[in-house]
């Protein structure tokens, strides 16, 4: 050990149980090093404490997470990773206070921009890869937020209620997989109680389950301000309370003296914080890429994790004719809060970014910075002119960080009137319209889907957004991303929708059945569907075989042809039913994916693993996951409306297994 507790007084010991300030740890007087820890999921969000007013830093402007789940790639969650690691390196931040994997409960939860999916097998695969990515860096990351916080409303005091099944199969599985798969150096627990406790007090999810089950080796940090009583949340196992919190220090002091809490449960939080400290100090803080490289970066995620959603007649991608440009070109680089980045990348407006990526068959038409004075241009001759005389209309339009952000809840799932309005009266006059869609999560388009031939959901880009999006409308790049969270048709449609509790509790009566776990087997109709998205190219499935390793191990082994004559990208889904349980379960479940590259006409073998998780429920009475005998189907889809093959296995585990009789 680098630093030993022995050189520590008990004082020391207990200040060392609060932060310094907002972002550091403390030292121990200058015994340990100076560690800063530093937001977000969405890049480098860091405050310059050297500066009056604490100005946030520049850094890459990365697409927003919920970007990146729509790759469905882990090498772009791992690349997200270790480009904005590079600019931690650079601006001394020790730990990314990232990535968030809380499950997209109900749309209009506000930060489901910074979260991945409805899904906590996609959420807890991609975090991994992304933890790594950071990690691999010498940077620490902050596996947040610990857990059940589906909501921003009221996020501080509300109690997150539900059945342990529930908690175990949705709301702590995306934790699971990635501690178990990646230890990250940090666990931040969320502001609000579970069962009526605290995260931040609640022993058994941060010792009990959170260590004693998954095996999480690191530190437990609070929420920043999610810590009421010191000596509580040190005995529960949350080591580290940030930000500086005057009263820590006497209620620890008390506590140790009344013998609330002992001299070991102390000694063993130090001792993980000094753990904790040893491994921000390493020699893997290597910057390997410049500023624009990181860029790039960014562009490659973007292009990945755009979703095309509709394209009627092809009429993408573009390339012949005028096109012009209508509406906000790139609302939001991000959701709004402590995810924000601020980036100094000069982005190129969509029609700058179109203009240089066309053919030349193709023009663009009308002025780079057409920003659309809602009362004015449309309704008057020029703007009417230019619309009607245009080939296609690309028409940008969505919601910005001020509607979709942490600390509100957005409380609907529509983009504004107005902006539909100009649609509406631009549909009246030209019929060959694009919608360039940026949003941070769900979006009811019922109102305006039909007056749009193509639909192109960019989401919350970053500072990529508009040249990701350029290569897509012209088809330098493939569609390729598909939908981590579900298009309901509208929000009265929803397992989840707005809060309606009694202002202390959230019950969570939905219980396992979120998003296409609701949709699928309640046969709620949806827009789009989860794991949706379209390419330029079509694939095709073929000569699926179940290879069985063990009785709960086997190899789904399948050939996907891009039978198209453009190189693409196919995201393939593997899900699995089990046709007869004696519990309730949802119709089918994700527990596999795989993206493959495939050169126009080409075919690939894709070779996707399941084990005995894959099959498992949480057992209540049995207290832990449990495989049922009988009969379970395997679905191989293109999303999980799309199943293209399929095939039944027929578990049969010994006697001693089973929970019960089964005849
Ligand atoms: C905020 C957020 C958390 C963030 C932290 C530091 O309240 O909930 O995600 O990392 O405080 O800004």
């Amino acid at each position: 050990m680098k630093y030993d507790i022995k050189n520590l007084t008990l004082e020391e010991k207990l200040h060392l149980l609060t932060g310094q300030d907002t972002w550091r740890l403390q030292t121990a007087n200058g015994k340990l090093p100076e560690v800063f820890l530093s937001d977000g999921p969405n890049g480098l969000r860091m405050h310059d404490v050297t500066k009056e007013g604490l100005p946030t830093k520049k850094a890459t402007a990365m697409p927003n997470i919920h970007v990146l789940a729509n790759t469905w790639n882990v090498e772009m969650a791992y690349l997200d990773g270790a480009t904005i690691a590079d600019d931690c390196i650079e601006n001394g931040a020790d730990v990314l206070l990232a990535p968030g994997v809380n499950i997209k409960r109900t749309p209009l939860c506000g930060r489901n921009f910074e979260y991945f999916s409805e899904d906590p097998f996609l959420a807890g695969t991609l975090a991994a890869a992304y933890i790594q990515g950071v990690q691999d860096k010498g940077v620490g990351t902050s596996l947040k937020h610990y857990c059940a916080n589906n909501r921003e409303y009221d996020r501080f005091y509300i109690s997150s209620d539900m059945d342990e099944r529930t908690l175990r199969e949705i709301y702590l599985t995306a934790f699971e997989i990635a501690v178990t798969k990646s230890q990250p150096w940090t666990v931040m627990c969320s502001y609000n109680l579970i069962g009526g406790v605290w995260a931040s007090e609640n022993k058994w999810l941060l010792t009990d389950i959170l260590r004693g089950e998954f095996g999480f080796e690191g530190i437990v940090v609070s929420d920043w301000g999610a810590t009421h009583q010191a000596a509580r949340v040190a005995k529960a196992g949350l080591d580290l309370t940030m930000p500086f919190r005057a009263e820590s220090f006497e209620e620890l002091k008390t506590a140790y003296d009344n013998g609330f809490l002992t001299e070991a449960e102390i000694d063993r939080n130090v001792a993980r914080i000094l753990a904790f400290m040893e491994k921000t100090q390493n020699d893997k803080k290597v910057i390997t890429t410049t500023k624009s490289e990181r860029h790039e970066n960014a562009v490659k995620i973007a292009q990945e994790g755009i979703v095309l959603l509709k394209n009627e007649g092809n009429i993408l991608p573009l390339q012949q004719g005028s096109i012009s440009i209508f509406g906000h070109q790139n609302l939001s680089l991000g959701g709004g809060g402590s995810a924000y980045v601020q980036t100094d990348y000069k982005i190129p407006s969509l029609f700058d970014a179109l203009k240089e990526k066309l053919p030349a068959s193709a023009t663009m038409k009308g002025t780079s910075h057409c920003h659309i004075d809602w009362n004015q241009a449309l309704f008057h001759g020029t703007a009417i002119q230019a619309v009607r005389e245009v080939d296609t209309i690309v028409y940008c339009m969505g919601t910005y960080k001020e509607i979709e952000t942490e600390s509100m809840d957005r409380t609907n799932i529509c983009v504004s009137p107005t902006q539909v309005d100009v649609l509406k009266r631009i549909a009246k006059l030209n019929e060959n319209i694009v919608v360039v869609l940026h949003a941070g999560s769900a979006i009811d388009v019922s109102e305006w889907e039909h007056l749009a031939k193509a639909i192109v959901y960019v989401g919350f880009a970053g500072e990529a957004a508009t040249e990701a999006t350029a290569d897509i409308l012209t088809g330098k790049v493939c569609p390729s991303g598909k939908l981590s969270e579900t298009f309901p048709m509208n929000l009265e449609s929803v397992a989840v929708g707005k809060y309606d509790g009694n202002g202390f509790t959230d019950w969570y009566k939905e219980s396992i059945f979120v998003g296409y776990r609701y949709y699928d087997t309640f046969e709620k109709e949806v827009r789009y569907p989860f794991g949706f998205g379209l390419s330029y190219a079509n694939f095709e499935y073929s000569d699926l075989k179940i290879e069985k390793k063990g009785e709960t191990d086997y190899d789904v082994v399948f050939t996907v042809k891009n039978t198209s004559n453009i190189d693409a990208k196919e995201i393939s889904q593997v899900y699995v039913r089990d046709v007869f349980a004696r519990v309730i379960r949802p119709l089918k479940e994700l527990k596999g994916f795989a993206k493959t590259a495939l050169k126009a006409g080409e075919s690939k073998q894709v070779r996707i693993s399941l084990n005995e998780r894959s099959f498992a429920y949480y057992s209540m009475p049995l207290k832990k996951w449990h495989v049922e005998n009988g009969e379970f189907e395997i679905l191989v889809g293109s999303s999980s409306k799309d199943i293209r093959l399929k095939e039944s296995v027929k578990i049969s585990l010994p006697f001693d297994t089973q929970a019960t009789n089964t005849f």
